[in-house]
């Protein structure tokens, strides 16, 4: 079996080929596109590559600025020509469950603010239906049991706060995640998506519907650049 490591590198890797001089480049979270940061930096570094990036999450911005990526915030500009980032689940409609990393709502700002997204994945993520990976859901803090009754009920299911040690996981947002475990049965995500933004404790959640443009997969045959029929970049 390819070494999954290797994979989401190869991948992280490969998608740089949609950034060329002068984009404003969205920068994804997660382990995957963490190999797409380093490699842009290496870029501007070695082969005289220019661009700027908007971070989704405090530690892209820390390994952004580590590998010498210039930031700016979304405020200082008018949208971005770019999006690269990681994905937990997508489907054959490119529809996507992300949030696995907590940093959704950021995530989902800055893949608004994109003429595209590019998602870096290994080929586990590849799914036929969204919902065997947990479903993130960002909370506000006030009142979060309330707003987990609603979900559960909503969803049918069981709904977490996600924890990390004794604590629950606290998001750059100063959120909570309460992960919906639907199962592997979400049909329809977009109805499923304004139902759930509906509940007023909920801050966003991780369905990323008709968002995505492309998909880099790697897999053990190498990696392939799926490109979304319906989407920007086709
Ligand atoms: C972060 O909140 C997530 O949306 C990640 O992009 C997603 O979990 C994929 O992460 P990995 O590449 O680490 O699997």
């Amino acid at each position: 079996m390819a070494d999954v490591e290797a994979l989401k590198r190869e991948a992280g890797i490969e998608a740089c080929k949609f950034v060329t001089n002068g984009m404003k480049v969205g920068l994804g979270t997660g382990s995957t596109v963490k190999h797409t940061v380093i490699e842009l930096g290496r870029r501007m570094a070695e082969e005289g590559l220019e661009i700027i990036g908007v971070p989704t999450s405090l530690a892209t911005e820390k390994l952004a600025i580590e590998v010498g990526i210039p930031l700016v915030e979304l405020s200082q500009i008018d949208g971005l020509d770019i999006v690269i980032d990681g994905a937990d689940e997508y489907d054959p409609n490119f529809q996507l469950i992300k949030g696995g990393g907590a940093a959704l709502l950021r995530e989902k700002i800055v893949a608004q603010e994109s003429a595209g997204m590019v998602v870096v994945a290994d080929d586990r993520k590849r799914v036929e239906k969204l919902g065997a990976f947990p479903l993130p859901i960002e909370v506000t803090p006030f009142s979060q049991e309330a707003t987990v009754r609603k979900l559960s009920r909503l969803l049918d299911c069981r709904v977490n706060i996600r924890m990390a040690g004794n604590g629950p996981v606290i998001t750059d947002n100063g959120n909570m995640i309460a992960d919906a475990h639907t199962g592997p049965n979400i049909t329809n995500p977009i109805d499923l998506e304004s139902k759930i933004l509906l509940i007023a404790g909920v801050v966003q959640v991780g369905l990323f519907n008709d968002m995505c443009d492309a998909v880099v997969l790697a897999g053990a045959n190498g990696v392939e650049t799926i490109i979304n029929p319906n989407g920007r970049l086709n």
